[in-house]
This record gives C-alpha cells, sequence and structure tokens, in this order.
C-alpha cells in the first residue's frame, strides 16, 4: 500500500466547469447511429422515432450534455441535403471512409435533433468544408436556425419542422490536415475565414464557431490558427488525441489481451493529454490571454485493434477496466483546465471506439466507461478548486503517478473524483481539506481487475457500488483498491 496525500482548496477557485467537458461523439461509422442510435421506427426494438429508448436513458442518466454529429471525417464527405425530406427518395451515398457501406441518409439533420431533444442535450455540428460549399453550409444554418420566411426555412417548414431548432456549437471541417483536406495551416484558416462569415446568427440564435485545430501535437497548426483567427471568426479550436497502447498505428493492441506492461503504457499514453493541453494552451495565452477562445478537445479516448471477425472499418472495440482509468485520468485532466478547455467528446457514443454503449440486437450493455461518466457527473457546471497530489510512481516498464485526483464545488457540496492507477497497490489517500466545512462524505467506486469487461452474457460485471471514505477533522481517508475510480461527494 502507498500513501497519498491530496490538498484541496476550495476557496481557490479555478474555473468554471461547463457541463459539455462532459461531451460525446456519434459518427456514422460502423454501428453507431445505424444499428446502434438509430434502428428505424419499424424495429421491434423499443424506439421513438426510430431512436432506441434505452440508449436515450443511459444517455440521460449521466446528463449527456452535448453531441457531436455527423462525424469525424464523415463530416466533411456529407452532404446535409441528402438526409432531409421523405426517406424512400434520400439519395444514398457510400460511405468511404469507414467500409465503403452504403449510406441511406435515413438518419439526417431531423432525426439527429430529435435525438439530441430526447436525450435533453446540446447538439454540436461538424460542417463539411472539405467537399462542401460555403453555400452549402450557410443555407444549413438557415435550414436550422432561421424563424420566418425564407427558403431554406420554408424547406425546413415542409419537411415537417415548423419551429426552427437552437444551434450553438458548429464546426466548420474536421481534420482538415487529414480526412478533411489534407491542408495546410495557412490554406486551412483562409478557407475557414471565409466559411464562417456565411453562417448567420439567424432570429436570435448565437453560434459558437469551432475551427478544426491540430492533430496531437502539431504545435505549429496552433499557432497559424492562432495568428490568423480571433475571437470574432471563432469562439473554439478543436484538438484530436487518441491514446494507442502500443503507439504504433499498425498494431495498436487488443483492448481486452494485453499484459501489465501494455496496460502501463496506455496510462501513460493518456496521460499526455496534461502535456498536450498544456502547451498548446501556452500558445493560445499568447494571441488570447483572456481566453475568449476555448480549447475543444472533441475526439479522446483509447483505439485499439478492432475486436476479432469484425469489420476492421467499424472501429468495434470492447471496454474494460483499463479504459474506465483512462477516461477518469482525462475527465479529471480537463477539469483541471476548465480555463480553457470548455469541451471535449469522447469518440464515440455507441459501439465505436472506447463507447458508453454496446449493443447486440435488442441488447445493452454499459461499459466501464460509461460509469465513470456517471461517477463524474456532479462536475458538470461546478466550479473547479485547486487539487493538489503529492503522488508516488507506479508501473512496468512505463512510470506513472499512482493517483490522478480532481475537485469542484457546486451547490454547497464539494465533489472529488481520483483513480487509482495502479493494478498492484492500494493508495492510501488522505485528502486535507481548505476553505470547505466537511461533515460528511458519500462514496462510490468503479473497480475490478484491469481486464474486467461488461459483456453481453454478464453485462453487471463492472458496475459502480457504494465505498467507505471517513470523515475525521475535516479530512477525508479513503483506500483505493488497485485499478479504481473514484467520486466522494463531500457535504
Ligand atoms: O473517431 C474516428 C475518426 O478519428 C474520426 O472520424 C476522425 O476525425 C478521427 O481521425
Amino acid at each position: 500500500m502507498k500513501k497519498i496525500s491530496v490538498e484541496i482548496n476550495a476557496a481557490d477557485r479555478t474555473a468554471k466547469i461547463n457541463p459539455e467537458l462532459y461531451g460525446h461523439f456519434a459518427e456514422h461509422l460502423g454501428r453507431c447511429v445505424y444499428n446502434g442510435i438509430y434502428v428505424g421506427e419499424n424495429s421491434p426494438i423499443p424506439n421513438v422515432r426510430g431512436i432506441r429508448t434505452d440508449i436515450v436513458e443511459a444517455f440521460k442518466k449521466i446528463k449527456l450534455p452535448v453531441l457531436r454529429w455527423p462525424g469525424g471525417c464523415f463530416a466533411d464527405g456529407y452532404h446535409w441535403k441528402d438526409g432531409i425530406g421523405e426517406k424512400a427518395s434520400r439519395k444514398k451515398m457510400l460511405n468511404f471512409n469507414w467500409g465503403d457501406v452504403m449510406e441511406d441518409n435515413s438518419f439526417g439533420t431531423h432525426e439527429f435533433f430529435d435525438l439530441c431533444e430526447q436525450v435533453g442535450c446540446e447538439p454540436y455540428l461538424a460542417g463539411n468544408l472539405g467537399s462542401g460549399t460555403v453555400q452549402e453550409l450557410a443555407e444549413w444554418v438557415e435550414y436550422i436556425t432561421f424563424d420566418g420566411v425564407s427558403p431554406m426555412a420554408d424547406l425546413r417548414k415542409a419537411n415537417g419542422r415548423e419551429k426552427p431548432w437552437k444551434l450553438k456549437y458548429l464546426g466548420i471541417g474536421n481534420e482538415n490536415w487529414g480526412c478533411g483536406g489534407s491542408m495546410r495551416p495557412e490554406y486551412y484558416a483562409d478557407e475557414y475565414r471565409r466559411y464562417q462569415t456565411f453562417c448567420r446568427n439567424f432570429s436570435g440564435n448565437e453560434l459558437f464557431k469551432i475551427a478544426c485545430g491540430p492533430n496531437a501535437d502539431d504545435y505549429y497548426w496552433t499557432e497559424v490558427m492562432m495568428k490568423n483567427l480571433n475571437e470574432w471568426h471563432t469562439r473554439g479550436i478543436s484538438l484530436h488525441y487518441y491514446t494507442v497502447p502500443t503507439g504504433d498505428w499498425n498494431k495498436k493492441g487488443s483492448a481486452r489481451y494485453f499484459s501489465d506492461e501494455e496496460y502501463y503504457s496506455t496510462i501513460s499514453g493518456t496521460l499526455r493529454m496534461e502535456e498536450l493541453i498544456t502547451r498548446h494552451s501556452e500558445i493560445m495565452n499568447r494571441y488570447d490571454p483572456q481566453h475568449k477562445i476555448g480549447l475543444i478537445v472533441d475526439e479522446w479516448g483509447c483505439w485499439y485493434d478492432v475486436e476479432e471477425g469484425t469489420n476492421p472499418g467499424f472501429l468495434y472495440q470492447q471496454n474494460t477496466m483499463r479504459d474506465a482509468v483512462v477516461a477518469a485520468c482525462n475527465l479529471n485532466i480537463f477539469n483541471s483546465h476548465a480555463d480553457r478547455v470548455v469541451m471535449a467528446n469522447l469518440a464515440q457514443a455507441v459501439n465505436v471506439l472506447q463507447s458508453l454503449v454496446l449493443t447486440d440486437g435488442k441488447n445493452m450493455v454499459l461499459t466501464p466507461t460509461y460509469h465513470v461518466f456517471d461517477l463524474f457527473k456532479s462536475h458538470q457546471g461546478g466550479e473547479a478548486v485547486y487539487c493538489y497530489t503529492e503522488n508516488q510512481t507506479v508501473g512496468k516498464g512505463a512510470e506513472i503517478p499512482m493517483v490522478s485526483c480532481s475537485a469542484s464545488v457546486k451547490d454547497g457540496k464539494l465533489t472529488v473524483t481520483l483513480a487509482n492507477c495502479s493494478i498492484e497497490e492500494e493508495a492510501d489517500v488522505d485528502i486535507s481539506i481548505l476553505g470547505f466545512a466537511a461533515g460528511s462524505a458519500e462514496a462510490r467506486i468503479v473497480t475490478d481487475e484491469c481486464h474486467a469487461l461488461n459483456d453481453f452474457d454478464n453485462g453487471e460485471k463492472v458496475v459502480p457500488k457504494d465505498f467507505a471514505a471517513s470523515i475525521n477533522n475535516g479530512k477525508v481517508s479513503a483506500v483505493l483498491p488497485p485499478c479504481s475510480v473514484v467520486s466522494v461527494i463531500v457535504s
């Protein structure tokens, strides 16, 4: 057992934690949308207008705040007008990014906004800059948000939606350095400026426009964006970073069968998020000291080799306790950078990469990652507070800090979330709290052996349980088992 001290100063409020830090992403990829979220109105699986009821309920339970759609790489090949009107006559397309399967466009703009309304979350659209036109994107905004008589508003009404929707988050392109057009940053910045000019604020709707940002440690991309864009052009710049256990994109490693060394290299790789955010923020701080432009980590999570026997273009992978620890480490990092990071979206919500939910026909399981979002949900909308961990080092091959931690205050309660990243040793954690009268502590835990997972034979192997944390003289103490994620709510 290793001793760890955490110091929290609840009077030192560092930033508001935007609920959107707990956001998600659904792409037209594999079984995320079709045969995942969307089963169609005639499906025997319970649904509302084709959208699976059990998935909506699961999303509501974790207070899913924002959903990004329709891609990903899919976004820069997507033409929104193909996805409106009579379903039978919608134009089909080839999903050339993801397995060359036929996309029938039966899930389009109306279905996506219906999903967001059912969940009660903000929609976040990724617009097509790579293969679309300025007019096409401008008309999408008009179609969705214009309240009055106009060609696009009339088309929306003819398709059954009288009142406009609210649309806040609008991404203009995705990974335009790669699948979104292989652009150089200087060229993209100019294109972005042109596109965003024609995306208007109609009828009281205010767009929060987001520019494509860097891939992982491409600091030059961020520098060029910040030099060429200001807060009138953009409110956010995205960052994509995936955790690949082996660091080798040709042989990423298995989601469920991995050695101790691979476990630690995964956690070490995921903790790189701290350095990436810090260094991109340093660049942003030079151009935008007042933090008018946010960093939007709109793709993150673990990316493994696909499950054996599944379509390689569908990116289906299982999800273990290792992923739960990864999720907790990243969410703690986002909380502690909430002054600059204003949204983050795990890739992806259902059946793709590090999912919240896996489905097989009518069956659905919640992954260990899902349960971490459940444990962390009370951070949403809170104020992050100073939290310092006097850490110990653990690991095999890769050395990592043993405990990850963050804290926030909301409605007179202090939420502290911790992960013990060691798979061998307990962490004996003492949390000293300043600036907050700690009277009682309620704790919950997600823990198991690091390969443990939920599947269709046993969907309840890894679930949150009540956990004992004690309070003595305002100090909270708990012994965290190896490979565990804990939330403590202090009141
Ligand atoms: O999430 C899968 C893919 O990863 C997305 O489509 C793309 O943006 C990224 O490369």
